[in-house]
């Protein structure tokens, strides 16, 4: 085995000292000092009662959810913030990512609900009495549904009511908060809402209309950055503004085909990195044959990202095709040959890697802090594997010199999967729906063990890269 890099990973030997039974080919791999264990969750997902949403009002309509599910009481998370700060303690958690919720806050237009502001407070005070940082997420998925009635992010009044919100939000709780993410996965509502219509605003093949509400995001961004930086230096605080972003590898389906192979890079310059350069360079660049070409300058968003939040999860594989996906020129298939998780995606952790190095190329002096990873696994077969080749193919990108400064797993505990529903199971908790018992599972044990040592062991003899079946 070869040892190298910054952390320099050694053999079990080390570790058998420490009076562990450890496999003689066990690999450890050290974190750095300070390094942030973290988990990951959304209002929307957990809370409950999100009655003043647009995905509220959305999952209502028949048909939109899988086996008909909404999101009612979700985990009860609202009732239970204490409960759940306090498993976090128990698994090492030294980071939260979680998202407060804009339709709570402001349930109708330019009314703010003090009762839900204080709520976030206390949930931050919560956190921060036992030791937890909060990352604050200020837009996951859903938006109030007067803001949605107005056009959601295609309404040109977005950029003012985000940053009116946000204001509101950094009043509340900047003083304990220092990350903010302002909106989650940008591009994934647009491929979801725009493109397969699949979810608000429901507006299938409208790339006009995604369009536009990626400039709205865009400007949302830029608003919500400047104030929060106005409010921060105001008072002489620290503060930190990024989005998270849903990058995944696309490979061609035929690796030598080299119409398969524009199409992967065309789908991976538009999808991946057409949004994340605009809020580098200020201009949005989004081309694709015949059916998208964007260059427009957005004043104000040049260089307003201080940290890159990163949610990896998979592989798209992408083949040329006519009429392909939605009316792209492509499609994008699993590939046949690699393990799936329970919702189908292939499981691939050397794409983590890829993703990191790719941005390292793009914003060499940006700090990564990994936003989201984790698997849809019912039974745990094989989230503890995953979360241990996940690990190693960061720590292989860190000791390469990639700075991450913290990993959220994605997610505390099982919940409201969007349009999938309750079905598919992502927590290192098990979610009991009917008595709101959460579980720990074999991941959470191990979670605690790599969060607590800060590093990984794994079996050096199994391959980690990519899970053949
Ligand atoms: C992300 C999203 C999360 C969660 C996760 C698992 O794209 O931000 O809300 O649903 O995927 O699918």
């Amino acid at each position: 085995m070869v040892i190298r890099g910054m952390f320099a990973p050694v053999l079990g030997a080390v570790l058998a000292s420490s009076g562990g039974v450890v496999h003689a080919e066990t690999e450890v791999l050290n974190f750095p000092q300070g390094f942030k264990w973290c988990v990951a969750t959304a209002a929307h997902q957990i809370e409950g009662g999100n009655v003043n949403s647009d995905w509220w009002a959305f999952e209502h309509q028949p048909g939109t959810i899988k086996n008909g599910d909404v999101s009612g009481d979700a985990c009860d998370h609202w009732n239970r913030v204490l409960e759940d700060s306090l498993l976090m303690k128990t698994i090492g958690v030294s980071m939260y990512r979680f998202s407060v919720e804009w339709a709570k806050i402001e349930p109708r237009e330019g009314e703010w609900d003090k009762s839900a502001l204080f709520h976030y407070l206390a949930e931050v005070e919560t956190l921060r009495a036992l030791g937890i940082e909060p990352i604050v997420t200020l837009q996951h998925f859903t938006l109030p549904q007067w803001m949605r009635l107005r056009g959601g992010w295609e309404w040109d009044g977005s950029p003012a009511a985000f940053e009116r919100f946000s204001r509101k939000v950094y009043e509340t709780i900047g003083h304990r908060v220092r990350d903010f993410v302002t909106i989650n996965e940008p591009m994934v509502p647009v491929v979801g809402g725009y493109l397969a219509g699949l979810i608000p605003p429901q507006k299938a093949n409208d790339l006009t209309a995604g369009v536009l509400a990626i400039k709205g995001m865009l400007r949302s961004h830029a608003r919500a950055y400047a104030a929060l930086h106005d409010l921060a230096s105001a008072a002489s605080r620290p503060v930190r503004v990024g989005f998270a972003h849903h990058l995944r590898v696309f490979d061609p389906l035929r690796p030598l085909n080299p119409v398969d192979r524009v199409a992967a890079s065309i789908f991976d310059n538009a999808f991946n990195w057409g949004f994340y350069d605009a809020v580098e360079t200020g201009r949005l660049k989004l081309w694709i044959p015949t059916m998208m070409n964007v260059d427009v300058v957005i004043p104000g968003l040049a260089g307003t990202q201080d940290f890159i939040g990163l949610n990896y999860y998979t592989r798209d594989m992408v083949k040329f095709s006519l009429g392909g996906t939605s009316g792209l020129p492509m499609e994008l298939v699993a590939n046949p040959d690699m393990m799936k998780n329970d919702l189908g995606w292939e499981i691939y952790p050397w794409g983590f890697y890829r993703i990191l190095k790719k941005i390292k190329a793009r914003t060499p002096n940006k700090p990564i802090v990994i936003t989201e990873n984790g698997t849809a696994d019912h039974d745990d077969s094989f989230r503890q594997r995953y979360l241990s080749d996940h690990l190693k193919a960061l720590h292989k990108a860190m000791a390469e010199g990639v700075a991450v400064e913290g990993y959220c797993h994605w997610s505390l505990m099982d919940n409201f999967e969007w349009v999938e529903g309750f079905e598919p199971r992502f927590g290192l908790f098990e979610m009991n729906y009917s008595t709101m018992r959460r579980i720990p599972r074999p991941s959470a044990y191990l979670f605690a063990d790599i969060a607590s040592r800060n590093r990984v062991e794994r079996d050096a003899s199994v391959p980690w890269g990519s899970w053949r079946k």
